[in-house]
């Protein structure tokens, strides 16, 4: 019988953690794997134990389902660099993560580039992918050697060319017409058809280089055969900057959109079989990609505790303390994203049996602790009944969650803490709780 180790751990922001974590014995040379719910649950309690009196929310980071996703993604797409998009969770642990694990970075700001760079990740690992980008962060970039970027304006090769001659361009397209994805972004981004050609041409006469096309179908891509059609308006535009007596651009970049679940099968081939078809022969030629939900979306796993209860008839009102202006803001911008599990953890009302199992459920609504009634995280969803002090626990909250929360009414989502946690299947010991 396997034994399991597993650790959770408070994260601080001081860069070295990780080193310290990925060199320490329980870790070094150990196969990694995601957390098992039962091992989640013992992780949860570990750390709600440490301070029994301390109920602020937190977060658990799954450094095994990181790496998994990481393995999937270069399983599926090996001659893929992904570019982690700092914003979907910048959390600065995750971020040293999947730099180890040899990711580049999608940054959108001059916050984002310190981010990343303040964990030792050099600058030719770093794509500033954002169209229209503050001039002070173009300096900045210039500044610390990020040297590729994307546009899709004329005033933007202006500025480039202003503040960042030394910058290789990619040129961001729109794709068809926008019904690809959950949260499509083509109506903001995106050169149209007919602005390619004079981008091209205000970039080679601005001398500066554009090196390839960039595309991003929007969150959450619902039709990854969508994928084929951007490869192929790529490779047009490759040709296209050939007829312009341009040099012959040599880097694809393909965006985000991914979902760690099995529709991602489906876009890799998607993709896989458009590469081969419309660039197999191109030399040379450099993919990358940025996605973020793929990866940080099931590594989180939020854990809130309930600090009010009203019974109204049969229904059954619960308070968390975040909600809507926090972790939850995707839930705003993205109505019809599917909120993954949410579980209770009733250590106050059932310690005895505190995931609930087998009790009788209620019509429950649970509200964020915001004073706005838009402030609604659940209607309608089945729970046992609940007190104050009891937990929920709301799986799959690692993208566009921390990174979106506001101060509104003094509840700070940028102090929400996150533990580290993994699964060892061949470890003999058990470490609870350590802080760092
Ligand atoms: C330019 C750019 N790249 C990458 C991403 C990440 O997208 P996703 O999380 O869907 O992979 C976004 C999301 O808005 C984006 O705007």
């Amino acid at each position: 019988m396997c034994s399991k180790q597993l650790q959770a751990m408070g994260l601080g922001t001081h860069s070295n953690t990780l080193e310290i974590f990925f060199s320490s014995k329980a870790v070094k040379n150990k196969k990694m794997t995601n957390l098992t719910e039962v091992e989640l649950n013992d992780i949860i309690r570990s750390v709600i134990n440490m301070k029994p009196d301390i109920k602020d929310p937190f977060y658990v980071l799954d450094l095994g389902m990181a790496k998994c996703i990481m393995e999937k993604w270069n399983s599926k797409l090996p001659q893929i660099q992904p570019f982690y998009a700092v914003k979907c969770n910048p959390e600065p642990i995750f971020l040293a993560s999947l730099a180890m694990m040899g990711a580049g970075f999608d940054c959108a700001s001059q916050a984002e580039i310190e981010a990343v760079m303040s964990i030792g990740v050099s600058p030719d690992r770093i794509v500033f992918a954002s169209t229209c980008k503050p001039e002070t962060h173009l300096k900045y970039a210039a500044a610390v050697g990020v040297n590729l970027a994307t546009y899709d304006s004329s005033i933007e090769v202006e500025k480039i060319k202003k503040w960042h001659p030394k910058c290789a361009l990619l040129l961001r397209i729109k794709v068809g017409d926008d019904n690809y994805a959950r949260r499509p972004l083509g109506n903001k981004f995106g050169a149209l058809p007919e602005e390619i050609i004079p981008l091209l041409q205000a970039a080679h006469t601005a001398q500066l280089s554009v090196v390839g096309v960039a595309f991003h179908l929007g969150s959450a891509v619902t039709h990854p055969e969508a994928y084929r059609l951007a490869i192929a308006s790529a490779k047009m535009i490759f040709d296209t900057a050939v007829q312009l007596g341009m040099p012959r651009m040599h880097m694809l970049d393909i965006g985000g959109g991914f979902t760690a679940s099995p529709q991602f099968d489906d876009a890799a081939a998607t993709i896989q079989a458009a590469v081969e078809s419309y660039f197999g022969n191109e030399p040379g030629l450099k993919l990358i990609s940025e996605p973020g939900r793929f990866f940080a979306e099931t590594s989180f796993t939020l854990v809130t505790n309930i600090i009010g209860k009203r019974v109204r008839g049969n229904v059954k009102e619960y308070w968390i303390n975040d909600g809507l202006y926090g972790s939850m803001m995707n839930m705003l911008h993205d109505p019809d994203r599917v909120i993954g599990t949410v579980k209770p953890l009733a250590l106050n009302s059932y310690p005895d049996n505190p995931t609930c199992s087998k009790l009788m459920t209620y019509s429950s609504t649970v509200y964020g602790p915001i004073a706005n009634s838009l402030d609604t995280v659940l209607t309608d969803y089945q729970l046992p009944e609940l007190n104050v002090n009891d937990w929920l626990v709301f799986s799959e909250m690692g993208a566009y969650s921390a990174s979106a929360g506001s101060k509104f009414n003094g509840f700070d989502t940028s102090a929400i803490r996150t533990y580290l946690a993994y699964s060892n299947k061949s470890g003999e010991s058990k470490m609870n709780g350590n802080k760092i």
